[in-house]
C-alpha cells in the first residue's frame, strides 16, 4: 500500500475506499506506517473530515484490530454507558450493579483520567484489593455469572485505538469529530453490545465546551452506533457545576454507595454520608438505566422505566450487586467497609465557609477539577502516580441557601500547606448572590434516531 498517495488524497479532500481504510489502521497497528505518516493522515482527517461511511469503516476497523469480547446466548440484553467525562462524575459505579439487578448484563469497559477529568479505573483503584485488569475470558464469566464488571480494557482490546489516540494527544488532533467517535465506538463495539447510552457533556469543565458542539457529538455517535446495529442514544449533560457533592477518587467511591443506600436507613453508610445525598448523581443514574430499559423494550415508556429503576434502587439488591461486584474483583470487602465509615482518609480537612450568606449562583467544576488534580488526585501525565484520598467533599450546589459562615465544601489534602492553598484558590470556584438563581436542567436533551 502506497500510504502517502492515501495522505494526499484526505488532503485534497478526497474519500478513501473501505479497502484503504482497513489497510492503514491493520498497518498502522503492527507498526508497518511510522508515527509521522500516521500523524499527517490524522491531521488531514482533522481538517478535511471523513464521510459517515469512512467513519464507519474506520469504528469497524479500529473494533476488529484486536480481541471483541463473545457472550453466549442468554435473554439479558448486554448493554453500557459511556461518558465523555466530567468533575465529580462517578454514574457508572452505581449504575452497573443497578442495571445487573434489572436483568441486564453490564460489560463495562472503562478509562483512567488525564488532566482533570477523573478516570473510573482510578476511582475503583481505591478499593482495597480490587482489580480492574482482567483477561477477557474472565470479564466475560464476570458478566455472565454476576451481571456487571468495571474494568479497563485488555492489552489485545482495540489496539488501534491505543496507538492512535496517544498519537492524536501529541498531534493536536483529538478534537475531531470523526476521530472521537470512531475513538469511542470501536471501543464499546468491542463489548458485543445491544444497546448504549452516551452522556455526552458541555460546558466550562468538558471536552466539548459548546452545546452545539457537544450535539454534533453526539448526533454522529448516536447515527454510527444504530448504523453499526447497537440500539444508542445519547443525553447532552450540564457540566459548568460538578456532578455530586463529591470529587476525588476515594470521595467518589464513597458517594457511589450513599447514592446505592438512597432512602435506606438500614443500610450501612452512615447518617453524616446520608446527610449529603447527591440527588444529581441519582437523577443521571436513573435517567441512564431508564433509557437502556426502554432502548431494549423492557419499558414501555421513559416515565415506567424510571418508576422500574427507582423501586429496583430502593429494594436494596443493587448495593448487595455492588459488593457481589466487588468479591468478584478481589475486593477486601471488611477493609473496604471499614474505610467506607471513615469521614476521611486524607490527613488534613480543611473547611472553605462564605462570608456572607446567600445563595450559590455558581460552582466551577473546572477550577474544581484543576484544584483536585493539583492535591494529587489526577495527573498532569500519563505517568504520574495518584493521591486517592485527596479530594473536596460536601460542596454546596447552585441554588442552595448557605447561611452565614455556613459551609461551602470542605478539602481532603495531604498535607496542611496544599489544604490552605485549596482553600484559597476555591474561594473564586464559587459566587454567592442575594437572589436564588434560575434552575439549569441537568439533562438539557436527549439525542435519538429520528431527532
Ligand atoms: N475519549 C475517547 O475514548 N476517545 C476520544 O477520542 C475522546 C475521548
Amino acid at each position: 500500500m502506497n500510504f502517502l498517495s492515501l495522505i494526499e488524497s484526505k488532503r485534497e479532500g478526497k474519500t478513501l475506499a473501505p479497502g484503504q481504510i482497513e489497510n492503514f489502521v491493520r498497518d498502522f497497528t503492527v507498526g508497518k506506517i511510522p508515527d509521522y505518516q500516521m500523524a499527517a493522515m490524522l491531521m488531514a482527517i482533522y481538517f478535511r473530515g471523513l464521510t459517515t461511511a469512512e467513519t464507519i469503516t474506520l469504528t469497524l476497523a479500529m473494533r476488529d484490530s484486536g480481541d471483541v469480547l463473545k457472550f453466549p446466548k442468554d435473554k439479558r440484553p448486554l448493554v453500557d454507558k459511556h461518558s465523555t467525562g466530567g468533575i465529580g462524575d462517578k454514574v457508572s459505579l452505581p449504575l452497573a450493579p443497578l442495571l445487573a439487578c434489572l436483568g441486564f448484563r453490564v460489560p463495562m469497559i472503562s478509562g483512567r483520567g488525564l488532566g482533570i477529568t477523573g478516570g473510573t479505573l482510578d476511582k475503583l483503584d481505591s478499593i482495597p484489593g480490587f482489580k480492574t485488569l482482567l483477561p477477557a475470558g474472565k470479564i466475560v464469566e464476570q458478566v455472565q455469572k454476576t451481571g456487571c464488571v468495571i474494568c479497563g480494557q485488555t492489552d489485545r482490546m482495540v489496539p488501534a485505538d491505543k496507538k492512535i489516540y496517544a498519537l492524536r494527544d501529541v498531534s493536536g488532533t483529538v478534537p475531531s469529530i470523526p476521530l472521537i467517535t470512531a475513538s469511542i465506538l470501536s471501543k464499546k463495539l468491542a463489548e458485543s453490545l445491544d444497546a448504549l447510552v452516551l452522556d455526552v457533556k458541555f460546558g466550562c469543565a468538558a471536552f466539548m465546551p459548546t452545546r452545539a458542539n457537544a450535539r454534533k457529538l453526539a448526533k454522529a455517535m448516536v447515527a454510527l452506533g444504530n448504523e453499526c446495529g447497537v440500539n444508542t442514544r445519547a443525553i447532552l449533560t450540564d457540566m459548568n457545576t460538578p456532578l455530586g457533592r463529591a470529587a476525588g477518587n476515594w470521595l467518589e467511591v464513597k458517594e457511589s454507595v450513599v447514592c446505592l443506600e438512597t432512602g435506606r436507613a438500614d443500610l450501612p453508610v452512615s447518617q453524616a454520608a446520608q446527610q449529603f445525598s447527591p440527588t444529581d448523581v441519582l437523577e443521571l443514574v436513573l435517567d441512564c438505566a431508564a433509557h437502556l430499559l426502554v432502548q431494549t423494550g423492557k419499558a414501555k415508556s421513559l416515565v415506567a422505566a424510571r418508576k422500574q429503576a427507582e423501586d429496583c434502587l430502593a429494594s436494596g439488591a443493587p448495593r448487595r450487586k455492588w459488593d457481589e461486584m466487588l468479591i468478584a474483583q478481589g475486593a477486601d470487602l471488611a477493609a473496604f467497609n471499614k474505610k467506607l465509615v471513615l469521614d476521611t482518609t486524607a490527613p488534613v480537612v480543611a473547611e472553605l465557609k462564605v462570608d456572607k450568606p446567600g445563595f450559590v449562583a455558581k460552582c466551577d467544576a473546572r477550577l474544581i477539577g484543576e484544584i483536585i488534580r493539583d492535591l494529587g488526585g489526577g495527573r498532569l501525565t500519563k505517568e504520574s502516580a495518584i493521591n486517592y484520598d485527596v479530594g473536596i467533599d460536601q460542596i454546596a450546589k447552585p441554588g442552595e441557601h448557605v447561611r452565614n459562615s455556613g459551609v461551602l465544601c470542605r478539602v481532603h489534602a495531604a498535607d496542611s500547606a496544599q489544604a490552605k492553598a485549596a482553600i484559597a484558590r476555591l474561594k473564586t470556584a464559587f459566587e454567592i448572590s442575594a437572589k436564588r438563581p434560575g434552575k439549569t436542567p441537568l439533562v438539557a436533551e436527549v439525542i435519538q434516531l429520528n431527532w
